[in-house]
C-alpha cells in the first residue's frame, strides 16, 4: 500500500467528515458523536491545518494541529486536535505516517514543542504517539465520566526541536 501525506484542500470535506463519523467512538472521544451532516472544516479547522494521508490515492486519515491557547507566550506550543484513520485502513502505518508528517511540519516552522490528550484507555493511538517520540506529561485521573466509568484524560508531548 503506497501511503502519501499531503496538506488537505476544501474539497477533501466530504471524505474528511465521513472518516470522523465513522471513527468517532465513547473510547476515542470525550465529545458526543458528531451531529449527521455536521461540517469537518469550520471556524477552528481549516485545510491548512489538517493533513491528509492517502492510501493508493484514498483519503484514509486525517491528523489536525492547532493552537491550544491564544496568549503570545503561548506561541511556541501547538497541539494535535485530532487524529483518525479510516476502519478499513487501520493497522498499516497510516496514524504514525500522519503523526510523524504532522511532526515534521511543526519542527520546520520553528515549533518548540507539540502537545496532545489522549484517553487513558486509548492504547492504539497512545502507542502511535509513543512510537512519534510522545512522552506522558500528566494524567488528569477521572477527568472524563464516559458510559458510566471515570476514564483518565492523559497529557503528551514531544519537542520535535531537541529531538529527545
Ligand atoms: C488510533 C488510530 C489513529 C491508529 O491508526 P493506525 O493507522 O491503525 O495506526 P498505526 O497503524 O500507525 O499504528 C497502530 C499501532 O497501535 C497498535 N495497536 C492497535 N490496537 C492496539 C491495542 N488495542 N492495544 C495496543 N496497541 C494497539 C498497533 O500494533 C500499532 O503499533 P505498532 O506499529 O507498534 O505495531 C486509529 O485506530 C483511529 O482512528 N482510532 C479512532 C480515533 C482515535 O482514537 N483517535 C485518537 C484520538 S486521541
Amino acid at each position: 500500500m503506497q501511503i502519501e501525506v499531503r496538506t488537505a484542500r476544501a474539497d477533501d470535506e466530504v471524505a474528511l467528515a465521513r472518516i470522523d463519523r465513522l471513527t468517532w467512538s465513547s473510547g476515542g472521544s470525550p465529545a458526543p458523536p458528531p451531529p449527521p451532516g455536521a461540517p469537518f472544516f469550520g471556524d477552528r479547522v481549516g485545510p491548512g491545518a489538517v493533513l491528509v494521508a492517502e492510501a493508493d490515492g484514498v483519503v484514509a486519515g486525517y491528523v489536525a494541529v492547532g493552537n491550544s491557547l491564544p496568549v503570545p507566550a503561548h506561541r511556541h506550543v501547538r497541539e494535535i486536535r485530532g487524529l483518525a484513520v479510516d476502519p478499513d485502513h487501520v493497522g498499516h502505518g497510516i496514524g504514525r505516517a500522519l503523526v510523524t508528517a504532522a511532526v515534521d511540519r511543526e519542527a520546520r516552522a520553528g515549533t518548540v514543542k507539540v502537545t496532545l490528550r489522549v484517553l487513558g484507555p486509548n492504547a492504539a493511538a497512545r502507542r502511535v504517539y509513543e512510537a512519534c517520540g510522545f512522552e506522558v506529561e500528566g494524567v488528569l485521573r477521572g477527568e472524563f465520566r464516559i458510559d458510566g466509568h471515570l476514564v483518565d484524560d492523559v497529557l503528551m508531548a514531544t519537542f520535535p526541536g531537541s529531538r529527545r
